[in-house]
C-alpha cells in the first residue's frame, strides 16, 4: 500500500497545468459508445477512474487505444449490448452513465449498481425516474440493475433535485428517443454543458445545457467525432486552496476561469489576490487572511467537491467560521483526521464550526475518500513536521500526477510503498 509523506512549511510557487475534468471525461468516454463509430477524445485525465472505465468498456467490446498521453481513441463499432459483467463498475460512481448509454443505444442495459466515494447515501432514484418517464422499466435484483424499454419516447421530466448524474444520464438515454425530451430543474454544472457539446458534436440535437431546462430532440444517427474535454475545475480549485494555505504565489494554467468563480470569489473575500489572464489565474498571498463561511450548493454555488480542502484552509487561519455541506449527508468524516493534526472543529449535523488556528501538526492520517485525500495533502503542506497519508488510492482515482504537480510547486511530498 502506497502512502504520501508530506513535509509542511513550504510556500508553493510556480506554475501548475490543469488536466481534463474527471467528471466530464467519466460521462464523455462512455457516451462515445452512442456513436457506434470511432471517437477521438482529447484532454482525458490519466487517473484511476478513467483506467477502470476503459477496462469496463473493453469488456463490452469497445476498442480503446491511447493516441498520446491524454488522447483516447474509442472504437465502438463492435459493441453489441451493455451487459456489464465485471465487478469493476462497482469501483466508480461514473459507471452509472452506462445505464443511459445502454438504454439509449439498445433499449436494454444490465449492470452492477454503481460505487464511488462513501460520503453518505447516494441513491439513483432520479436517474430511474427519468428512464421510466422515457418508457424504461427498471428492476433491481440484489446488487444489479437492469433497464428495458420497447421503445423510448421523449417526454417531460422534472428533477426534484438538480442532480448532475441524473441530468447527464437522461440526456444520454434521450438522444435517440422518439420526439422531444425536456429536463426541468436540470443541473447546470460545466460538465453538463461539456457532455451536451460532445453529444452535439456527434450529431445530437440538444439545447439549453447550462440552464435549468434542457431540450433534446431525438435523432436517428450519431457519428464519431474528435472532442476535447474541458479542464478540471476541482483540480484547479485544489491548487488554488493549497496556494492560499501555504501563503504561496502560483499560476494555475490551462483552465476556464469562469468555472472557478465560486472559489475565486471566496478566496478574494478572504484576502487572496487573484489575477485572470485568459486561460490562467495567478493566485497570490499578500496579507493575513480572513475567515469566511462556506455553504456548498449546486453550480454556480460553492462546489461540494472543494468543501474538504477549503475547510483545511479555514482551519489554519485565525478566526471562527462555518462550513455547511448541503449536497451530501456524510461528507465530514475527514474532520476526525484533521482533529488528529490539532484542528479545532466541531461538527453539528452537516455544519462544521471551525475555530481556526495557525498551526497543524504532522501526524499519520487516512485519506477517507477522494477529496478528503486532497484535503489531507493541503493539511500536510501547512502542518509542522511530517504528515503521513494512508489509503491514497482514493486520491489516485481523481488527481493526475498529484505529487509531481505539487513537487513542481516546491512542495516536499513523496510517495512511498
Ligand atoms: C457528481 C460528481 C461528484 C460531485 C456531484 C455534485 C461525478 C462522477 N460525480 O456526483 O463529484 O460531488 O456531482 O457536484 O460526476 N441524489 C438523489 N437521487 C438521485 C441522484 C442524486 O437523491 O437520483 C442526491 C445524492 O444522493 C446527493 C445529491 O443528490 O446527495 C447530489 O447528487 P448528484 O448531483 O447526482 O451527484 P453525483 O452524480 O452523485
Amino acid at each position: 500500500m502506497s502512502k504520501f509523506l508530506v513535509e509542511g512549511g513550504v510556500k508553493l510557487q510556480g506554475k501548475v497545468n490543469i488536466g481534463g475534468f474527471k467528471n466530464a471525461a467519466l460521462a464523455i468516454v462512455p457516451a462515445a459508445l452512442l456513436s457506434r463509430d470511432v471517437c477521438i477524445i482529447e484532454n482525458v485525465p490519466m487517473i484511476e477512474d478513467i483506467h477502470v472505465l476503459s477496462q469496463i468498456l473493453e469488456t463490452l467490446g469497445a476498442e480503446i487505444s491511447q493516441v498520446d498521453e491524454t488522447t483516447m481513441k474509442i472504437d465502438a463499432t463492435n459493441v453489441k449490448e451493455i451487459n456489464v459483467t465485471t465487478e469493476l463498475s462497482r469501483k466508480i460512481r461514473g459507471s452509472y452513465y452506462l445505464l443511459g448509454v445502454g438504454l439509449g443505444l439498445f433499449n436494454h442495459v444490465n449492470m452492477p449498481l454503481p460505487g464511488g466515494c462513501n460520503i453518505g447515501k447516494r441513491p439513483i432514484d432520479l436517474h430511474i425516474k427519468g428512464f421510466e418517464v422515457l418508457g424504461g422499466e427498471v428492476s433491481i435484483e440484489g446488487e444489479r440493475i437492469s433497464v428495458d424499454a420497447d421503445n423510448l419516447t421523449g417526454n417531460k421530466i422534472y428533477l426534484d433535485f438538480a442532480s448532475v448524474g441524473a441530468t447527464i444520464n437522461i440526456m444520454l438515454a434521450a438522444v435517440y428517443a422518439e420526439g422531444k425530451t425536456v429536463i426541468e430543474n436540470a443541473a447546470k454544472e460545466p460538465h453538463i454543458v461539456d457532455t451536451a457539446n460532445f453529444l452535439s458534436a456527434m450529431g445530437a440535437d440538444i439545447k439549453g445545457a447550462g440552464t435549468d431546462i434542457i431540450r433534446i430532440n431525438g435523432v436517428e444517427k450519431l457519428t464519431g467525432c474528435t472532442y476535447s474535454v474541458i479542464p478540471d475545475q476541482i483540480e484547479a480549485g485544489t491548487y488554488m486552496v493549497a496556494a492560499a494555505a501555504t501563503k504561496g504565489d502560483i499560476l494555475i494554467d490551462g483552465i476556464i476561469p469562469k468555472h472557478l468563480e465560486p472559489i475565486t470569489a471566496k478566496l478574494t473575500e478572504m484576502g487572496m489576490i487573484i489575477e485572470e489572464y485568459g486561460d490562467s489565474l495567478r493566485v497570490t498571498y499578500k496579507d493575513e487572511l480572513k475567515a469566511v463561511n462556506i455553504k456548498t450548493l449546486p453550480y454556480p454555488g460553492f462546489p461540494t467537491d472543494l468543501q474538504q480542502p477549503f475547510a483545511v484552509l479555514l482551519a489554519t487561519i485565525a478566526g471562527e467560521c462555518t462550513v455547511e455541506e448541503t449536497i451530501y449527508e456524510d461528507r465530514m468524516k475527514y474532520v476526525e483526521e484533521l482533529k488528529k493534526m490539532g484542528a479545532g472543529i466541531d461538527i453539528v449535523g452537516r455544519i462544521a464550526y471551525i475555530h481556526g488556528k495557525d498551526k497543524l501538526k504532522g501526524t499519520p492520517v487516512i485519506a477517507r475518500d477522494l477529496r478528503a485525500g486532497a484535503a489531507m495533502i493541503v493539511a500536510g503542506l501547512v502542518a509542522e513536521g511530517i504528515t503521513e497519508i494512508r489509503e491514497i488510492a482514493h486520491i489516485d482515482r481523481g488527481y493526475e500526477s498529484i505529487e509531481k504537480k505539487f513537487m513542481n510547486l516546491g512542495a516536499r511530498i513523496r510517495r512511498v510503498d
